[in-house]
């Protein structure tokens, strides 16, 4: 039976419900939890962190815009300003280390410890090996902007948040670190995965001092890091207004972890079954191609 039309919609629309089922709080919760509180978010100018910047600026919060782009920044202020929001732009690219630690000083100074820091901006690559032989590149800049970026950041934030006994760092993560390893997501998998450890082992030391650590495991998200690839238009994600209402709900609630509901069977399958799996991740890899991008071609 081949669907067609609404109908082929209609499953679209069951499967999506069951892969992304509605989350996140009501928007009166996020106001008594942010309204006053200062936010770093990363990633502020596109995507995800761009959705949760314009929410958290309309819930009260005074939000610190952090990226490269600065005219995107600068749209993203006038967005929550206009409305009479609070928002501060800091154009910064976080491959620099020197420019991380003047944006750490002129945070601290301004605005004192964080209440939260969101570390959402991220680069992601997909390429085969074959394509990565002589791009040593692919691998430094996922490393300086996925974990070394985000570390140095909160090696200077941390301190005046742990000295006030207080505060809350929520990642966004990917679920890539949490189940077998994807191919052709290597270099960026490996460096959320650094990352993701790192916050992870020091978090009872921080929980110690007051801070709070929320690791999230995002799965698809509709936006420019997914776009170039071809398999992901198809397949069901989340709008970055619903991937920001997760966020929103980690604020509010703290957890330790959030992730979609069906990465525990998915991580039983893989202990149970691992020969399933990593034959499911060759066949993945030989029915699927490098994009267009990754080559280098030009749209
Ligand atoms: N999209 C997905 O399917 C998906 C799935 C799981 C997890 N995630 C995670 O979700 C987070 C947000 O991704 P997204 O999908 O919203 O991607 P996006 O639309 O490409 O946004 C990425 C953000 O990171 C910023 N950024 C990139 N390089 C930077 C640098 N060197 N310095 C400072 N900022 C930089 C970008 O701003 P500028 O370019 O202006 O610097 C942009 O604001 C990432 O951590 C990603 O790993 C995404």
């Amino acid at each position: 039976m081949i669907l067609e039309g609404d109908e082929m919609r209609f499953v679209d629309g069951i499967v999506d419900r069951l892969v992304n089922p509605p989350r996140g709080c009501s928007s009166e919760r996020l106001r008594a939890e942010v309204e006053g509180k200062t936010i770093l978010v990363t990633g502020a100018s596109y995507g995800l962190g761009e959705a949760t910047a314009r929410l958290l600026g309309a819930a009260g919060a005074t939000v610190l815009l952090a990226a490269r782009t600065t005219e995107k920044l600068d749209e993203v202020f006038a967005s929550i300003t206009v409305g009479g929001g609070r928002a501060w732009a800091y154009p910064v690219d976080l491959a620099d280390r020197d420019a991380i630690s003047l944006l750490a000083r002129r945070i601290t100074e301004t605005h004192g410890p964080l209440d939260v820091m969101v570390n959402n901006a991220g680069k992601s690559i997909r390429r085969s090996l074959d394509l990565q032989q002589d791009r040593p590149q692919d691998f430094e800049r996922t490393i300086d902007i996925n974990y070394l970026g985000p570390v140095r950041l909160l090696l200077e934030l941390l301190p005046p948040m742990r000295a006030a006994g207080a505060g809350h760092v929520i990642n966004v993560s990917t679920i890539g670190t949490r189940i077998t390893p994807i191919p052709r997501w290597g270099s960026y998998q490996a460096s959320k995965g650094a990352f993701d450890v790192w916050l992870r082992s020091v978090a009872p030391e921080l929980h110690h001092d007051g801070v709070r650590v929320s690791s999230l495991y995002m799965w698809l998200i509709h936006t420019r890091m997914s776009a170039p690839t071809a398999i992901m238009h198809r397949l069901p994600g989340l709008h970055p207004n619903e991937a920001a209402d997760i966020v929103a709900k980690a604020i509010v609630e703290r957890p330790a972890t959030l992730q979609p509901w069906w990465l525990r069977p998915a991580g039983l399958l893989s202990a149970l079954a691992p020969g399933v799996i990593e034959a499911g991740m060759r066949a993945m890899f030989r029915r699927s191609s490098d994009s267009d991008s990754a080559r280098g071609v030009r749209p």
